[in-house]
């Protein structure tokens, strides 16, 4: 029977006559037979398989096998007499399905720095540390959908392509055809662009079905080098009918919790390869965060405690700036040591969206930082007054006529909501411990990179 390694090396019996497909990871030759490491992809653990000399391709093929060659094998599981695995599959028949020249090959048994795997993104799934990642992302992602659907969240599918650029910073990547626009318009009869946030259509279900969630592709034309920036990335944004800031607080510090708990259980042996190679300590700090309560505090209280610092930051603070990374660091890392919610920011910082706060000065606005990322969420109550919408929508050069099916929703059984944007790939550094985040995600797309 045809079985995954993940499989095999938990539950596998002795005896059980088994097929496998995977690629050889190592080839080790003893007396009269090879052992043969092979990863099919469920798992960091490899499967040993012994081929003896009896085999008929023993000579002429297995003894040829390296790296990165395509197998099939067919066999019986034993009880492993060494150390290092519990089962090993003694092989009846190894057949070759896809040949990898060694010569060639650029994956070798050392370790390769993330750098120069970058460069080869088509193999690099086959590395351990980028089959852990990859994994852990598919898992997180499964998570998410399991925690909305399991609190009656319904998923609302929003456009990549739109005409409304919700976060008004003019970060849009622009969509045309090329036939239009060569005739000298536009496909949909004005500029579109890819979203950069779900946010605005997201509202719009929220009104209808009380609470929904989107999490998909999202793209910003910033031109951003950092660690913690690229141009396509994924986000998970929900957004909660009749919920006002305080609500919005306590569902984002409830699923970080409740993701981070899920990856520890059932991904143990990814989460101990980055906790042992890439963040020592790893586990022991995302069980702190789920076990302890998050920090609170203003935007107000938050300059203060930066102006005071003993620390000297690049950007200098005042009441009214926005804070840059390193401020938002020293907070969550050096002050609080944990996450840390920053909410109330000033007004003339933050999109119109975001509701007004009695003191007409701040918006009701909160920003979620974690040590080692900074901000991995950023959310907000929303303006759900006619007027004031439409005075910050003026203020801040957004065309009422342009977004009348927001203002509409203001219109017609407004009611307080809230939401926020959880960085998918964020959360997969936070997780993952991995440095840049160009490693979290598949196909990373940066100023200047898209390779495949
Ligand atoms: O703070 P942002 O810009 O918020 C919004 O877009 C809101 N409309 C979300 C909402 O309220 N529904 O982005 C939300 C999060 C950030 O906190 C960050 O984790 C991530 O999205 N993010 C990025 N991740 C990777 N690369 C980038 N260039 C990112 N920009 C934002
Ligand atoms: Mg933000």
């Amino acid at each position: 029977m045809k079985k995954k390694i993940a499989e095999i090396v938990k539950n596998g019996k002795a005896g059980e006559e088994l097929l496998v497909t995977g690629w050889l990871r190592t080839r080790r030759d003893t007396g009269s037979f090879s052992f043969l490491e092979i990863n099919d992809g469920s798992s960091l653990v490899n499967l040993q398989v012994i081929a003896e000399d009896s085999l008929a391709n023993y000579h002429d093929e297995i003894k040829k096998l390296g790296a990165g060659c395509a197998l099939s094998i067919s066999g019986v599981l034993q009880e492993s007499p060494a150390k290092g695995q519990r089962v090993e599959l003694v092989s009846s028949e190894v057949e070759v399905i896809g040949w990898a020249d060694p010569d060639e090959y650029p994956l070798q048994k050392k370790r390769h720095s993330f750098e120069f795997l970058r460069e080869i993104s088509h193999l690099r799934p086959r590395t351990n540390a980028l089959g852990c990642v990859t994994r852990v992302r598919s898992r997180l992602a499964y998570a998410v959908h399991t925690f909305f659907q399991e609190r009656g969240f319904f998923q609302v599918h929003t456009p990549v392509i739109t005409t409304s650029d919700c976060e008004g910073a003019g970060e849009m990547f622009s969509v045309s055809a090329e036939k239009r626009r060569t005739a000298g318009g536009d496909f949909f009869g004005k500029p579109a662009g890819l979203t950069v946030s779900g946010q605005l259509q997201a509202e719009v279900y929220a009104q209808a079905m009380g609470d929904v969630y989107t999490f998909g592709p999202t793209f910003r034309a910033e031109n951003s080098h950092t660690s913690r920036h690229l141009a396509e990335f994924w986000m998970i944004e929900p957004e909660l009918a009749f919920c006002d800031l305080a609500g919005n607080m306590k569902i984002a510090e409830e699923i970080l919790k409740y993701l981070l708990a899920d990856v520890l259980e059932h991904c143990q042996e990814d989460m101990d390869l980055f906790d042992k190679f890439i963040e020592k300590g790893l586990k022991k700090k995302l069980i702190s965060v789920i076990e302890n309560d998050f920090a609170h505090l203003t935007y107000t209280d938050a300059v203060e405690m930066l102006v005071q610092a003993k620390k000297k930051f690049e950007y200098p603070v005042k009441w009214g700036v926005d804070l840059q990374a390193e401020h938002e660091r020293y907070l969550t890392e050096e002050v609080y040591g944990k996450p840390l919610i920053v909410t109330d920011y000033p007004l003339r910082i933050k999109p119109f969206y975001m509701r007004v706060n009695d003191d007409r000065k701040t918006v009701a606005a909160m920003d979620v930082l974690v040590p080692g990322i900074g901000e991995i969420i950023g959310g907000s109550q929303r303006e759900e007054r006619y007027d004031v919408l439409l005075e910050r929508m003026q203020a801040t050069g957004i065309d009422p006529e342009e977004y009348g099916w927001y203002l509409d929703l203001r219109k017609f059984g407004t009611v307080p909501h809230a939401g926020f944007g959880l960085g998918f790939e964020r959360l997969v550094q936070y997780v993952t411990g991995m440095a840049n985040i160009r490693e979290v995600i598949p196909f990373p797309r940066t100023p200047g990179f898209a390779p495949c």
